[in-house]
């Protein structure tokens, strides 16, 4: 397993913490490492630390956290794969250092951290996470969320890799050179776990469709299963250049017919 594998496989949302502050020295490596981000759609994502106690900000989920992370994006076309594919870049490094976090677009108090992140108009925060080091044992609310998502499974590779046309599975054999590259998108992240991202392979193109349920687009959110979508394009992306690939990312829709709940998103060409 590589070790970008490792890391995505090994994260998973944490919602309980030990209650100890983020170290001085790992707020300011997020910092640094913050001022990293970028994204393929050349959309601007900011992200805003927040301490839970100055700001009087919590979530009916979360027990033992003491600072937050906002993100902030403008509302423009493509901000929300730009959102997913920045913010999940912060979600790996946290853990990378050993802090947990959770995407968080639905259960909290919105207004208090919007006000708190300093929103402007024209601008939307779509989510928060907590940042803090993980409790030895997850609470009881917790682990009942977690079985009510199925959190700790995937949908198969066979149902979201296809082969050149949609719903055409992608074959073993096609699958197994890029075995990786499936888990890693498999393992993304994504809101009440619906894993609603869709790749048609063709030659070297990756086409990443939406595959949308009702209720995930909101004035406040966007929409949060685009913002998924973005998710699994930056775990596709970061795992090729681990290759040592540099792919580039495209938005030109294959025209490919695909159901009237899909929606093509953005391409990665393999060079
Ligand atoms: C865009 C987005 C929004 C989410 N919103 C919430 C939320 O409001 N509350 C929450 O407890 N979890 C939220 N989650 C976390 C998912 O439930 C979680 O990622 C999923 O169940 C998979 O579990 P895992 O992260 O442990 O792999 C969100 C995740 C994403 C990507």
């Amino acid at each position: 397993m590589t070790e970008l594998l490792q890391l995505i496989k090994g994260r998973k949302s944490v919602r309980t913490f030990d209650g100890k502050p983020v170290s001085t020295e790992d707020r300011e490596k997020l910092e640094k490492y913050i001022g990293t981000i970028t994204n393929p759609f050349g959309i601007p994502v900011r992200f805003v630390l927040l301490d839970a106690g100055e700001h009087g900000l919590s979530s009916p989920v979360l027990s033992g956290e003491s600072l937050y992370v906002a993100g902030i994006v403008p509302n423009l076309p493509h901000a929300d794969e730009a959102y997913g594919y920045a913010f999940e870049q912060l979600v790996l490094y946290a853990w990378s250092l050993g802090i947990g976090t959770t995407w968080i677009g639905g259960t909290m108090k919105r207004e208090a951290f919007e006000q708190a992140a300093g929103l402007s108009d024209g601008e939307r925060m779509p989510c928060v996470s907590p940042l803090g080091y993980p409790a030895s044992k997850r609470s009881i609310k917790e682990a009942l969320m977690r079985k009510g998502v199925g959190a700790d499974s995937r949908i198969p590779a066979d149902k979201l890799f296809f082969d050149g046309a949609w719903d055409q599975s992608l074959p073993t054999e096609k699958q197994a050179p890029m075995e990786d590259l499936i888990e890693m998108v498999r393992w993304a992240p994504s809101a009440v776990n619906k894993q609603p991202w869709r790749i048609i392979v063709s030659g070297r193109d990756y086409h990443f469709y939406e595959k949308h349920d009702k209720g995930y687009i909101n004035e406040k959110t966007g929409d949060l299963q685009r913002i998924d979508v973005g998710i699994a394009l930056y775990h596709f992306t970061a795992g090729l250049e681990e290759a040592g690939e540099k792919p580039d990312i495209v938005m030109e829709d294959p025209g490919f017919a695909v159901p009237e709940n899909v929606e093509y998103i953005a391409t990665v060409r393999r060079p």
